[in-house]
């Protein structure tokens, strides 16, 4: 999949969009659903699991990398994530967490790794990685 493309960041967007419907969310009902491209031309998904005490719960983008890690280890790399999100079953803007932007960078392909989601205005938003965190927290030796 090339996501340098329109063809191939729509097809990632169409595999968020079927991940957001594992949404388990009874709590807040917000759906949300993230695919991401690793540099192995793997695909993985993810959606939000919720939890009855609710600081718990893992957001999408965070399980959808999980899922990586533990299938690739430590050469997992993210080359490109979508993040779609609904309300109710109402398309929902979602732009990701603080958490989740910083297990994102952690795991990027390079400082060009693209994250894509729809914005409060519904426009669809192209950012990379190190856009979304800027100023990240490093330690020394990495
Ligand atoms: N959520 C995500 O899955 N990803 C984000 O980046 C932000 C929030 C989920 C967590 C919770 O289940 C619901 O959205 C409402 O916060």
């Amino acid at each position: 999949m090339d996501i340098g493309t329109e063809v191939g960041r729509d097809k990632l967007i169409e595999q968020a969009r079927d991940a957001l419907s594992k949404a388990y969310s009874p709590y807040s009902r917000v759906s949300v659903g993230a695919a991401l491209l690793a540099a192995s031309g793997k695909i993985y998904t993810g959606c939000n699991v919720e939890n009855v005490s609710f600081g718990l719960t893992n957001c999408a983008e965070r399980t959808a990398v999980f899922k990586g890690v533990s299938e690739e280890g430590e050469s997992f790399k993210i080359a490109a994530i979508a993040i779609v999100a609904n309300r109710d079953g109402a398309r929902f803007s979602i732009s990701p967490c603080g958490a989740c932007r910083q297990v994102l960078l952690e795991f990027a392909q390079s400082s060009g790794s693209l994250c894509f989601f729809l914005n409060s205005d519904d426009v669809l938003v192209t950012k990379s990685l190190t856009e979304l965190l800027p100023d990240a927290f490093i330690l020394p030796t990495k």
